[in-house]
């Protein structure tokens, strides 16, 4: 009998005779053999992009410049695109007369381009993020060479705000870019962008408030809760879109007031203006946005909300029924549990960090995957009534999003 060969084996292109088809199906059949158990990452599943990707997939559609300025040609999206914008700015009730924004590769991307425009606006800026903030936060504040703070967050991943007012308060002379978190990694706390705002607002040398807001921007903004209008005090925020919209390709949005985005010079082979981080841009991952949007419209998003949040409290309550301490903050579709033993975490792709493991149920994850997980726990070890995990500091009852 003789194995079947590995990827690595089928995939290197110094053998003689490569077999395209077998790399693409075991690439494929992979995938969909970890699915029903990967769901310790946030990417959405119940949404159906592949019309767009039968219909516009077979081309490259080039989104370059800003979205404003239409390249040559018609292998473009960015009526897409703009639309796209449009929707998210108004989700978030940002002023139509000042706001700027584009399509990006993710929130990283996103982050890196408001954080570039807080920059420029103040160079001499001390930048200010939790302990909590993703990683990417203080990677692109060391590639802009902005003198970053960290501050404390609580243990369910809130920033502290009393450190953060010390801490500005400490450099009196010079302008606080600070960066907020709308759906921490870990925990998906959610900060305060009004006590934010409230500390920020009498800093002499003036600031600028980005919002990362990669998991929870969308919901949280469809929810009300997040809000950009102009008593927020939000300069810019980033989301990412393969994440609630489960697009097939990575990608996000960055939205910056008008007043202070990057201005970027006319590109005359192009003739697109270069206001955007990197030039050629992915206008079918615009599509894949526009199409989300388009077949679901306000309502239907926030039905799939309301759904992974049902969805989340009872993975808590299944949890805690079978002994094992789990909760979540009551918007989140975050499920945070003591880290299970490791054939249950690589099983279920649990993204752990210490004692502290979380699963996340995004909307098309199922009851069904919830209870298997959770036999798998009971099975895998007697249940401990550990209190080794951080707890939020007010008891969080999920029964309070139903
Ligand atoms: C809070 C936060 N910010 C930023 C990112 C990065 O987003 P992306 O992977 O889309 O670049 C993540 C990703 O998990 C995140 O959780």
């Amino acid at each position: 009998m003789t194995d079947t060969p590995t990827l690595a084996e089928v995939v290197d292109l110094g053998r003689g005779q490569i077999d395209v088809d077998a790399v693409l199906r075991q690439l494929v059949d992979r995938a969909d053999t970890a699915a029903p158990t990967s769901i310790g990452f946030p990417g959405a599943v119940d949404l159906d992009h592949t019309e767009v990707m039968a219909r516009l997939g077979r081309r490259l559609w080039n989104n370059i410049g800003d979205p404003a300025t239409d390249p040559g040609g018609a292998a473009h999206t960015k009526a897409l695109e703009r639309a796209v914008i449009a929707w998210v700015a108004e989700t978030l009730a940002m002023p139509a007369d000042d706001r700027w924004g584009y399509v990006t590769t993710g929130g990283t991307e996103g982050n890196l381009a408001a954080l570039h425009a807080a920059h420029r606006r103040h160079p001499r800026a001390v930048a200010y993020h939790s302990t909590a903030a993703h990683y990417s936060i203080p990677k692109i504040l060391d590639i802009l060479g902005v003198r970053r703070i960290p501050v404390h967050a609580h243990p369910d991943g809130e920033l502290d705000y009393d450190h953060l007012a010390a801490q500005i308060r400490r450099r009196p002379t010079r302008a606080a870019i600070v960066v907020a978190t709308a759906g921490t990694t870990m925990t998906e706390a959610v900060d305060d962008t009004d006590r934010i705002h409230a500390i920020l607002a009498p800093h002499a040398p003036g600031g600028h408030l980005h919002v990362d807001a990669a998991l929870s921007g969308v919901p949280l903004a469809l929810d009300g809760r997040l809000r950009l209008d102009h008593t927020s005090g939000i300069d810019s925020i980033a989301i990412s879109g393969h994440k609630f919209f489960g697009t097939p390709t990575p990608c996000g949005v960055v939205l910056i007031r008008a007043g202070i985005r990057t201005p970027g010079g006319h590109v005359t082979y192009t003739d697109t203006v270069d206001t955007t981080i990197t030039g050629s841009r992915c206008g079918l991952a615009a599509a894949l946005l526009w199409h989300a949007i388009a077949t679901h419209g306000r309502e239907g998003h926030r039905w799939r909300v309301s759904e992974a949040r049902h969805l989340a409290g009872y993975a808590v309550d299944q949890l805690t029924a079978a002994g094992w301490p789990a909760w979540r903050h009551p918007h989140a579709f975050t499920v945070v549990l003591d880290t299970p033993p490791e054939q249950v975490r690589k099983k279920w792709l649990l993204a752990t960090d210490g004692p502290m493991s979380h699963v996340i149920c995004m909307p098309g994850v199922t009851k069904g995957q919830i209870d298997a997980l959770v036999a798998d726990i009971r099975a895998a070890a007697h249940p401990t009534p550990a209190a080794s995990l951080p707890r939020p500091r007010l008891p969080v009852t999920p029964q309070a999003v139903r």
